[in-house]
């Protein structure tokens, strides 16, 4: 199970209609997705105009997007949210722990009751792919010893926040394709007692040593009990 086959049984378990992506770069997530109108997200991404016009004839949901070529800081202060919000918000963008935080809080704020939040990259598979830094190309840059090429960066560090935190928020981690994480509003699920004031400087080895704990960890298969749960919310 990978993150499209994940976002497009939420998408159908909520009869989303409004989805939100931030991060799109190619599209390999986004022009899949069958859901009626899809919101793109990205100040650089890797979409020419020849290829999202192609995607609308593999997909002809993709006659209805809507593409900001925008920071997902300046998406949210800038740009009003549709009508009623969104069903599904996936975030992808910028692999900061804040940034995937404040990402998360503001799609909170433009979410439908009873929507989904989820996030890519939250269970790093090793040291090297969780290495903190601004962006891909810095964290390919350090030549860390044991880098593959991937790079999940420190998002793991926001959803050990939102466990830890006040929001009331039920957060799990589903085990595949490098940790989706899923976000509902609802009562916190085993919150962790912790205190975050120093979760910034937390290295890898701290993750590696409780990560079922820390990001409350699922097989790929809890996602049949969490959409159960969700249709009966909705
Ligand atoms: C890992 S890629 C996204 C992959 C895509 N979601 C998918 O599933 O195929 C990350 C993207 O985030 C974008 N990005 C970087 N900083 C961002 C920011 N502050 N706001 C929104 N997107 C950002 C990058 O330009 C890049 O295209």
């Amino acid at each position: 199970m990978d993150r499209i086959d994940i976002l497009q049984r939420i998408a159908e378990a909520l009869n989303a209609r409004r989805y939100l992506e931030i991060g799109v770069s190619k599209g390999e997530t986004f022009f899949p997705l069958r859901i009626a109108r899809k919101v793109a997200v990205d100040p650089s991404p890797r979409l020419s105009w020849r290829k999202r016009l192609r995607k609308c004839f593999t997909n002809p949901r993709n006659f209805f997007n809507t593409y900001h070529f925008l920071t997902s800081d300046d998406f949210f202060a800038r740009v009003p949210p549709p009508s009623g919000g969104f069903d599904l918000v996936f975030i992808d963008g910028l692999h900061t722990y804040e940034q995937a935080l404040r990402d998360t809080l503001n799609a909170l704020k433009v979410l439908k009751p009873g929507g989904v939040i989820a996030l890519h990259d939250c269970n790093p598979p090793h040291g090297p792919a969780a290495l903190p830094a601004a962006s891909y190309e810095a964290a390919a840059a350090a030549k860390a010893p044991g880098w593959t090429g991937e790079w999940c960066g420190d998002v793991w560090k926001a959803i050990v926040h939102l466990r830890a935190g006040e929001t009331a928020l039920e957060v799990a981690v589903l085990d595949c394709d490098y940790g989706v994480g899923l976000v509902r509003r609802g009562a916190t699920q085993a919150p962790l007692k912790l205190d975050i004031a120093g979760l910034k400087t937390w290295d890898y080895a701290k993750l590696a040593a409780g990560r079922r704990e820390l990001l409350n960890l699922k097989p790929p298969a809890y996602l049949e009990e969490w959409l159960r749960v969700l249709k009966k919310i909705n």
